[in-house]
C-alpha cells in the first residue's frame, strides 16, 4: 500500500473545514481496508490550522501522506479558532461519542496528560522504539511526548510563544527602539511613547482568548524569570505573590495601550494590522512569522522581531504534534503512515518553512530556514526553556481553562486582586 517517494517543496493550497482531499468525495470511516486493495481509504485529521499559513502548512502534511499512501483521501476536519479551543471542544464531543478521527493535533505535556487521563490516546511506545525517534529529538522535546515513561504523541515542530513582533517604521517615527537589551520597564516606556505619538502601541486580537493569555504569561515569565515560572507549577511560588501581582499590573497597562477592538479580532488579523503599520508591536507565537510571510510581508522591512523583553531570556515552548485514538481508530494503517511521515526530516523542514516553527527532529536541515527561524533555533538551544500555559502545556486542560477564563474576566474588570486569588486557588486545587 505504501510506495517510495521523493519529497518536494511544500504544496500550496487553501483547505476548509471537512474538505475531502482526493478523488472521491465519500468520507469512509473504517476505510482502512479498502476492498479494491489498491486504495488507502480515508484519513481524517482534526486540527485548528485554518489561517492562511496554518492551512498551507497542514497541506504540506497532507501532500506528504497522500504521496506515500496510494489512493488515500485526506479528510480535513480542521475547526477554526486560533489556539484550538473550538477544535478541542468539537474533538472532545466526538471522543465521548466513540467517534474519533484518525489523528488529531495537540500540545504535548499538560494537554497530552489530559487525553491520557481520559484513556483517549494510543500508546505509541513501540512505535517510537521501532523508529529510534528518541535519538533524533532534543531532550526537552522527547520528555514531553511521554507521560510516565509512555509515548503518546509525535512532534511535528517547535514554536516559540514569547516573541514581540514589531513595525520598524512605527517605532522609528515614535523615536523608540526595542531590542534584546530592552527589559519590561523599557518596553512600557516605549509603548507609552508610541501612544503619545498618536499611534496605537499594541495590536492584540483576543477573540480567541489564548492571545491575551499569552501576553499575560509572557509578562509573568519576564517579570519573575524562568525559574519563578516553573515554581508556579510546582507550587513553590504562589500566583498570589507580590511578583505575580506586579506582573498583572504590567499586563493591565499593556492592555490599556492596545487597540480597543481587541476582543473582536483574531490573532492573525491583529498581527497583520501591526505589519500594516496600525500599531507598533504585537506579542504572538512565531506562527505569526508564517502568517506575515504568507501575506507577502518582508521580514526586516515590513516587520521585525525581538524576544519578549526580559532581564533573563526564556524560550516559551509551544509544541505541535499529533496523536491517534486509543480505540475505534477508523484507519490505523494510514494513521501510522501519517505519524511516521511527521518525523521525516524533509517533511519537518518543509512544514517549518511555511509555519514559522523550527523542526522538532535534529536530523532536519534548517540551513534554508529564515533568519528569524535560525535565531529561534539558537535560542531553543541556549535559553531557558519554559512551557506555555496559554497553550495548556505547562499544566493540564483544567488549569489552562481556569487561566483563560481568569484572563477573560480580567480583561473586563482589570481587577488584579480577583485575578491572582482565582489563579492561586486553582493552583491549590488543580495543580496538586
Ligand atoms: C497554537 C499552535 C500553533 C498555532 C496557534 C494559533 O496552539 O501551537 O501551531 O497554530 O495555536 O492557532
Amino acid at each position: 500500500m505504501t510506495r517510495r517517494h521523493t519529497r518536494t517543496a511544500a504544496g500550496i493550497g487553501l483547505v476548509s473545514t471537512a474538505l475531502v482531499l482526493g478523488a472521491c468525495a465519500a468520507n469512509n470511516p473504517g476505510g482502512g481496508g479498502d476492498s479494491t486493495g489498491d486504495a488507502g481509504g480515508t484519513l481524517e485529521i482534526v486540527s485548528w490550522w485554518t489561517s492562511g499559513s496554518e492551512a498551507e502548512a497542514l497541506q504540506v502534511l497532507f501532500d506528504a501522506v497522500q504521496e506515500e499512501v496510494e489512493g488515500l483521501e485526506v479528510v480535513n476536519a480542521a475547526v477554526s479558532g486560533g489556539g484550538g479551543s473550538n477544535a478541542q471542544q468539537a474533538l472532545n464531543a466526538r471522543l465521548q461519542g466513540g467517534d474519533p478521527p484518525d489523528a488529531w493535533q495537540l500540545h504535548p505535556d499538560g494537554q497530552l496528560a489530559s487525553y491520557v487521563a481520559g484513556g483517549q490516546v494510543a500508546d505509541l511506545t513501540e512505535f517510537w522504539e521501532e523508529h529510534g525517534w528518541a535519538d533524533i529529538v532534543p531532550e526537552d522535546v522527547d520528555a514531553v511526548q511521554q507521560i510516565d515513561g509512555v509515548y503518546y504523541t509525535v512532534p511535528i515542530g517547535v514554536h516559540r510563544g514569547n516573541v514581540l513582533w514589531t513595525n520598524p517604521e512605527v517605532l522609528e517615527s515614535a523615536g523608540v527602539t526595542l531590542d534584546e537589551s530592552t527589559d519590561l520597564d523599557g518596553l512600557l516606556e516605549a509603548m507609552r511613547a508610541v501612544d503619545e505619538s498618536g499611534t496605537t502601541a499594541v495590536c492584540l486580537g483576543d477573540k480567541d482568548i489564548f492571545a491575551a493569555s499569552q501576553v499575560l504569561e509572557s509578562v509573568i515569565i519576564s517579570h519573575i524569570g524562568p525559574d519563578g515560572w516553573r515554581d508556579l507549577f510546582t507550587g513553590d511560588l504562589s500566583f498570589d505573590s507580590p511578583e505575580v501581582r506586579e506582573a498583572a499590573e504590567i499586563y493591565g497597562e499593556l492592555l490599556s495601550l492596545a487597540n480597543s477592538d481587541h476582543s473582536a479580532l483574531t490573532w492573525d488579523e491583529a498581527a497583520l494590522r501591526m505589519a500594516d503599520g496600525e500599531c507598533a508591536v504585537t506579542l504572538m507565537g512565531d506562527w505569526a512569522y508564517g502568517e506575515f510571510v504568507n501575506a507577502g510581508h518582508e521580514p526586516g522591512t515590513d516587520f521585525s522581531w525581538t524576544p519578549f523583553p526580559a532581564a533573563e531570556q526564556a524560550f516559551v515552548y509551544v509544541g505541535d504534534g499529533f496523536s491517534i485514538p486509543a480505540s475505534n481508530i477508523p484507519n490505523e494503517e494510514a494513521a501510522h503512515a501519517f505519524l511516521t511521515l511527521l518525523m521525516d526530516p524533509q517533511v519537518q523542514t518543509d512544514f517549518a518553512a511555511v509555519k514559522g516553527s523550527i523542526p522538532a527532529v535534529t536530523t532536519a536541515d534548517t540551513s534554508a530556514l529564515s533568519e528569524y527561524q535560525q535565531s529561534a533555533a539558537d535560542s531553543f538551544q541556549s535559553d531557558a526553556i519554559v512551557s506555555s500555559i496559554a497553550h495548556a502545556q505547562a499544566a493540564g486542560a483544567e488549569f489552562a481553562q481556569t487561566f483563560a477564563d481568569a484572563v477573560t474576566t480580567f480583561n473586563g474588570n482589570q481587577n488584579v486582586d480577583a485575578l491572582v486569588t482565582t489563579l492561586a486557588s486553582a493552583q491549590d486545587s488543580q495543580l496538586g
